[in-house]
């Protein structure tokens, strides 16, 4: 598993605003777009492209698109969604995937209550979007979930980790896949209660208000 921690002063600026608890959920969501868009421009440096003909108004030169099959981006439920219009807005061409995940809160394990996902991702390259690496069991299993459907490649989106959650996962896939995460900012620790310290608190609960 590879770590690639996007640093630039504007995405310290966006998380810092979005730490404060003072933020609201529309300010919240603003800015969650907004950095995921940064991030996903990292996170699709090695996106699969093919040579194509494009005819230009003055000649026909040689360009690069996004190879077939299209990369699938999988949102993990529900805060996972609050970050899927930054991605497809790069990536329009992309297919879209669910998982829903939730955490059990005693045992901190992950259980899956919704999955629309192709049966086969036989070559397919696949971006999985959540916010929070905190335990890292909710990524753990959506990655297993998509190698186990032939997936190749698996890049995480997330924009805080916790230390923990970042070895859970890379003790989980080792070097069985290739697996990159790619993250706003590691913080320090994860918490009694498994809440990413400092953290932002729950990213749902923030993105959506609580249900
Ligand atoms: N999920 C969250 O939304 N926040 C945390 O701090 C940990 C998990």
């Amino acid at each position: 598993m590879q770590l690639h921690v996007a640093d630039h002063p504007l995405i310290r600026h966006k998380v810092t605003v979005l730490r404060d608890k003072e933020t609201k959920s529309p300010t919240f969501r603003l800015l969650v777009d907004e950095l995921v868009t940064l991030l996903a421009y990292e996170a699709t440096r090695q996106v699969r492209v093919e040579e194509c003909e494009v005819e230009t108004p003055l000649t026909v030169t040689t360009g690069t698109k996004i190879a077939d099959p299209a990369p699938l981006i999988v949102p993990i439920l529900r805060a996972g969604l609050g970050m899927l219009d930054g991605m497809t807005r790069l990536i329009p061409s992309a297919e879209v995937g669910f998982l829903g995940l939730k955490r059990d809160e005693e045992t901190l394990e992950a259980i899956t209550y919704a999955n629309r996902l192709p049966d086969d991702l036989t070559g397919r390259q696949v971006f999985l979007i959540d916010p929070m690496l905190a335990t890292g069991g909710s990524l753990v299993m959506a990655i297993e979930y998509v190698l186990q459907r032939g997936a190749t490649d698996v890049t995480c989106v997330c924009l805080l980790a916790a230390p923990e959650g970042i070895d859970h996962v890379r003790e989980a896939i080792g070097d069985r896949a290739d697996v990159s995460v790619v993250v706003a900012q590691v913080d320090e620790k994860l918490n009694e209660v498994g809440y990413i310290v400092p953290g932002l608190g729950d990213a749902g609960d923030r993105l959506y208000g609580i249900v």
